[in-house]
């Protein structure tokens, strides 16, 4: 068994005080909002590892294909000594480039879900001998203190998890990455590709609901850590397609006239009839749009890999001498 580390860079006082002012910001303005990080306690990553493997939900399957076949020459590219793993949720995918990367010497995956982090970080730590496991329990929007470890660095950030940021949270996001490396540092980064609307909306509203039943776990993570008294059920789950945005946008629908208390942060907050909080977006893109957004932020995009359907790409950046 090789070393496994978990450090958690927030106290969970920190974590309750971070949900506590998104609650309340996000329920008191118009139209209601609430960012996305929120759905992963242990049940939510849970449900987000079914929606990985429904049939409508294509990105995971279409990475993993563009994984295996590009991850000798990922290795090559980034003679990576540490991967930095940017939203690792289960790492299920990871282990393809973790087979191929042989030189690496740390793995450093980090993410806001404490359970699937340790899980997963116990369980490759246990695979691979030799490879130091350094799990962070953290924020990656807000600044990010990696340990140390010999480079060149590799950040990978998969499942087109970049898409659920905001374009400006995408702008910061980006270049607080790029101060995360040193030049000639490598980001492997996953982007769900723009495409016929009905495939879209399927892969976020799924026929036997648990698409749904995510989206609405966000509301039981507030009843349970801020008292509150949501009923998931009065909730309708909605994903629409923004054409002008070129983002899917998951909404929670009040079914009726609501009153829900959240002691825990003082809020009474009345949802009229077909009232929708946002809950997340998804952004779908295209090459040129990536490649401009890496380059805003110090990074040469420089191989773009889509699967055979043309559905989903992994890029290899570089990031520039600054
Ligand atoms: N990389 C995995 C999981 C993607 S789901 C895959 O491709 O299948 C998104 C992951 O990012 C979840 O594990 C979630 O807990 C994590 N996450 C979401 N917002 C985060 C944030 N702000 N900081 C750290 N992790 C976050
Ligand atoms: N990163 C995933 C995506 O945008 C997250 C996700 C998948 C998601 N399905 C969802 C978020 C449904 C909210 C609701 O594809």
């Amino acid at each position: 068994m090789s070393p496994f580390q978990l450090t958690r860079t927030l106290p969970e006082d920190a974590t309750d005080a971070a949900l506590r002012s998104d609650v309340r910001h996000g329920l008191t303005r118009s139209p209601r909002t609430l960012p996305p990080k929120w759905f992963y306690d242990a049940h939510g990553s849970e449900l987000f590892e079914r929606i990985t493997e429904l049939p409508e939900y294509y990105p995971t399957r279409a990475e993993r294909e563009i994984l295996l076949a590009r991850a000798d020459e990922i290795a090559a590219a980034s003679g990576a000594r540490t991967l930095v793993e940017l939203g690792s949720g289960s790492s299920e995918k990871t282990r393809h480039l973790l087979d191929a990367l042989t030189g690496l010497h740390t793995y450093v995956p980090v993410d806001v879900s404490g359970s699937a982090l340790t899980r997963a970080g116990r369980a490759i730590a246990a695979e691979r001998p030799g490879l130091r496991v350094h799990a962070l329990i953290a924020d990656f929007t807000s600044s990010l203190t990696l340990p140390d470890s010999p480079g060149p660095r590799l950040v990978a950030f998969l499942g087109g998890t970049v898409g659920n940021l905001l374009p400006d949270e995408r702008a910061g996001f980006l270049a607080s990455v790029r101060g995360l490396l040193a030049p000639g540092d490598a980001l492997l980064l996953g982007t769900d590709l723009v495409k016929d609307e009905e495939v879209l909306v399927r892969a976020y509203d799924d026929a036997t609901g648990v698409t749904a039943a995510f989206n609405k776990n966000v509301l039981t993570v507030i009843n349970r850590e801020l008292g509150g008294d949501f009923d998931p059920d009065a909730f309708e789950h909605v994903a629409v397609w923004d054409a002008d945005r070129e983002w899917i946008e998951m909404r929670l629908r009040s079914r009726t006239a609501q009153t829900v208390k959240i002691p825990g942060v003082g809020l009474v907050v009345d949802f009229a009839e077909g009232e929708e909080l946002r809950t997340e977006v998804s952004a779908k893109f295209r090459e040129e749009g990536v490649r401009a957004e890496l380059a805003a932020a110090g990074f040469e995009l420089t191989r773009w890999w889509t699967d055979g359907a043309d559905r989903f790409a992994l890029s290899l950046s570089v990031a520039r001498e600054e």
